[in-house]
C-alpha cells in the first residue's frame, strides 16, 4: 500500500500511520520542530492541524486565508515570519490547493521547512505533481469520511531519504529501518497502523484514481454551471491545478444578491430541496470550540509559551466570514452522483434564488 499510494501521490516515499493527526507531529518530529518554534498554520482548518504543533511543544501561528480558495493566504504567511518561524502547514482545504508556488518560495527565501496537510486531498495535482509530494512532507488522514479510508488511517509521504529514515523510527517506537545504512534510532512511541487496515486502502486506491477525476469532472461542471446564478461564486482553482481532488464541494453565497437571506437560511433550504446535508466551513481557530489549548496542563511549559498559544490572539476576519456568512458545503460523495442529481443541485441553487422573496419572508417569521 505505501508503494502504491506514494506511487499515486508521486512522492518518493510513504508510511501508513495511525491517523492524520499523528502524521502531523511525526512530520514536525522528523523535521526537529519543537519547543522555541513558530509554525505559521490556516485559521481555517481542522484543529488537528495546529493541535500536532502544541503536541511538539512548538507555537501555532494561525494566520488568515484567500478568500477565493480557503486556503493559507501566502502574504499573510509572509508578514508572520518572525526569527522563531521554523514551519509552515498549508492546508489544501475542501476541494482547493494552498498557493504552492508563493508558499515554496516564501519557505526557500527564509529557510523554513513545508508540511502539506493533505487530510482533504487524495490526488491534487500542482503542475502535475501531487499535493504532499510539493513539500517536506505530506500528511494524510484516512479517516472515517475521507475519500479513501480504513476507518482511522493515515501516511506520511517525503522526497527526502533523511525523513524518510526517521519517520520509519518514530512510528515504530523508535526502531531502526531494517538494512539500511543510515538507519536512525529516535525516541518515539506507537503510532502504527495494522495490516488489516492497510489491506482495506489497498482495495481502494485500485479506484481512488477513476473516482478523484469523476467528483473534478462534477465539481468543474458545477462551479461554471453555478457562477451563471447571481450571487453564487464557485471557489477559485489556481491554473497550476491540473487535478483538483475534494473532500467537500464549497462555494460562496452572497446574501446581499439574495435579498438580505442569511446563508444559515439558504444551506436549510438547499438541504430540504436535495434531501442531503449542507453545512459550512471550520469554525475559525481563533474562535473554534473543539481548539482549547488552554484546557490542557501539558502546554503550560512557562508564561511566555502559555500567552503565546492563546488562539484569541490572532485576527482571522477572511475564515470568520467564511464560516459565518458566506460558505455552502456538500459532502464529497455527492460527486460521484450521476449527472441528472448534479443537475438537481444547481436547479435547486437556482430556484431558491427564483423565490428568495418567498424564502425572505418565511425566514422573518420564524
Ligand atoms: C485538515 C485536517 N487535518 C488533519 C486531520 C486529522 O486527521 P485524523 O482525523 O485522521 O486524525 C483532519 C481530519 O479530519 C483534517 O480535516
Amino acid at each position: 500500500v505505501e508503494e502504491e499510494f506514494a506511487e499515486f501521490i508521486g512522492a518518493r516515499h510513504c508510511w501508513l500511520v495511525a491517523n492524520g493527526t499523528v502524521a502531523l507531529q511525526l512530520a514536525l518530529e522528523a523535521l526537529d520542530i519543537g519547543a522555541g518554534d513558530e509554525v505559521i498554520l490556516p485559521g481555517l482548518t481542522f484543529q488537528a492541524t495546529a493541535a500536532a504543533v502544541l503536541d511538539v511543544n512548538a507555537v501555532p501561528i494561525l494566520v488568515d486565508v484567500d478568500p477565493e480558495t480557503y486556503c493559507i493566504d501566502p502574504k499573510q504567511v509572509e508578514s508572520a515570519i518572525t526569527p522563531r518561524t521554523a514551519a509552515i502547514i498549508p492546508v489544501h482545504l475542501y476541494g482547493c490547493m494552498a498557493d504552492m508556488d508563493a508558499i515554496l518560495e516564501i519557505a526557500r527565501k527564509h529557510n523554513l521547512v513545508v508540511i502539506e496537510d493533505c487530510a482533504h486531498t487524495h490526488g491534487s495535482l500542482w503542475r502535475g505533481v501531487g499535493a504532499g509530494a510539493l513539500g517536506d512532507v505530506g500528511a494524510f488522514s484516512m479517516q472515517q469520511s475521507k475519500v479513501i479510508t480504513s476507518g482511522e488511517g493515515g501516511a506520511v509521504t517525503t522526497n527526502r531519504r533523511d525523513l524518510y529514515v526517521r519517520l520509519y523510527s518514530l512510528r515504530n517506537c523508535g526502531r531502526s529501518l531494517p538494512g539500511a545504512e543510515d538507519a536512525v534510532s529516535l525516541q518515539s512511541g506507537n503510532y502504527r497502523i495494522t495490516e488489516w487496515q492497510a489491506a482495506v486502502l489497498l482495495a481502494q486506491l485500485e479506484r481512488l484514481e477513476e473516482q478523484t477525476l469523476r467528483r473534478d469532472e462534477n465539481a468543474q461542471y458545477l462551479n461554471s454551471e453555478l457562477s451563471k446564478i447571481e450571487g453564487i461564486k464557485p471557489m477559485k482553482r489556481h491554473p497550476q491545478v491540473t487535478r483538483q481532488a475534494y473532500y467537500a464541494y464549497v462555494f460562496r453565497y452572497d446574501s446581499e444578491a439574495f435579498g438580505g437571506v442569511h446563508v444559515s437560511v439558504f444551506r436549510r433550504a438547499l438541504g430540504a430541496e436535495l434531501n442531503a446535508g449542507v453545512g459550512t466551513v471550520y469554525e475559525p481557530l481563533n474562535d473554534c470550540s473543539i481548539y482549547q489549548p488552554h484546557t490542557k496542563r501539558r502546554y503550560r511549559i512557562n508564561e511566555n509559551h502559555w500567552e503565546a498559544i492563546d488562539p484569541k490572539r490572532f485576527r482571522l476576519p477572511v475564515a470568520t466570514r467564511a464560516h459565518r456568512d458566506e460558505a455552502v458545503s456538500l459532502f464529497h460523495s455527492v460527486l460521484l452522483a450521476e449527472r441528472k442529481a448534479i443537475d438537481a443541485i444547481i436547479e435547486a441553487v437556482a430556484k431558491i434564488r427564483s423565490n428568495v422573496d418567498e424564502l425572505r419572508e418565511a425566514a422573518e417569521r420564524t
